[in-house]
């Protein structure tokens, strides 16, 4: 299974500092907002990730991963010249997804909590596995509607009036047939390759899954002040009451076993002194 994080964009809700910034580099309580998306590709042991980005931006993510060998993980990148779409990604995406199935991860995307049953959602992954979301705001997302057995019957990108409360977060699992649906169909309205229309090819196929999360996982989409604010809150209570971080990227690769003790004393060892390296060395006392 390869990795994509999708993590270009306009950014335009977020004027004026999109104009110098991307949103997947702004400060989520303690780390840039783009380690949350990758902690879960980690999390799910895949080790071969695709950042897609713009020019500016993917020089950024390079200093952050370089090739990935840090955290035992193979990332490269990708340019996107626009933000057309989500669905590009599977064309832009193309060489590095091989003969492979693919999970795409949108950068913005945070998921908090037992995430056992995404994982195992993954592993058994047969044409594509999405997710079902309860959301208080319908009409902002791609929204499933199921029937009376709870099946998948349709899905509408920011539908007037919602059939369901149900939206899908950005995290989708594909088999490799993505990269020619992905080919063939046209961008919407909005000049979009949207991947709602690649998610209708699966459901008329009878190839689409769609799994619903609990109330007891967060999905944070963050694509406003208001909903990076509440993210920041939200992991600072959480990691201030444990003592542990969330998405500590070098953390996940040691216990993922991506990575030695060796190694990781050599991560820390260019790390500037700071409360995150402090956090790193108790980690690795406390490792056994
Ligand atoms: P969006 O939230 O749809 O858009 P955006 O980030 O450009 O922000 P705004 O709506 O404020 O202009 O994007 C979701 C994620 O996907 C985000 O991480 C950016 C990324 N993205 C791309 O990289 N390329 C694309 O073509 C699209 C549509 C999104």
């Amino acid at each position: 299974m390869k990795g994509i994080i999708l993590a270009g964009g306009a950014g335009s809700r977020l004027y004026p500092v999109s104009r110098i910034y991307s949103k997947q580099l702004t400060l989520i309580y303690d780390k840039p907002l783009i380690y949350y998306p990758l902690s879960i590709l980690m999390l799910s042991n895949i080790k071969d990730i695709l950042i897609i980005s713009n020019e500016e931006t993917i020089p950024h993510y390079q200093k952050l991963f370089d090739n990935g060998s840090d955290f035992g993980m193979n990332i490269e990148y990708a340019l996107q010249t626009a933000p057309n779409g989500i669905a590009e990604s599977f064309i832009i995406g193309e060489k590095f997804i091989g003969d492979d199935d693919v999970t795409l991860i949108l950068g913005d995307n945070i998921f908090y909590g037992n995430l056992d049953f995404i994982y195992r959602a993954m592993q058994k992954n047969d044409g594509a596995t999405i997710f079902g979301y309860r959301v208080n705001d319908p009409e902002r997302y791609g929204i499933v509607e199921f029937d009376d057995a709870g099946k998948a019957i349709s899905i509408e990108e920011k539908p007037k009036e919602p059939k369901s409360n149900f939206a899908v977060p950005g995290l989708y699992v594909y088999d490799n047939e993505v990269v020619n649906i992905s080919k063939n169909i046209k961008p919407s309205p909005r000049g979009e390759l949207e991947i709602t229309d690649v998610n209708n090819v699966y459901l008329q196929k009878g190839k689409l899954n769609v799994e619903k999360i609990g109330r007891g996982v967060a999905w944070l989409d963050t694509g406003t002040p208001e909903s990076l604010l509440q993210a920041s809150n939200f992991f600072g209570v959480i990691e201030d009451r444990q003592g542990l971080k969330v998405a500590c990227i070098e953390e996940i690769a040691l216990t993922k076993g991506f990575i030695d003790k060796k190694k990781f004393t050599e991560v820390l060892s260019k790390i500037p002194k700071s409360l995150y390296k402090e956090y790193l060395e108790r980690i690795l006392k406390e490792s056994h």
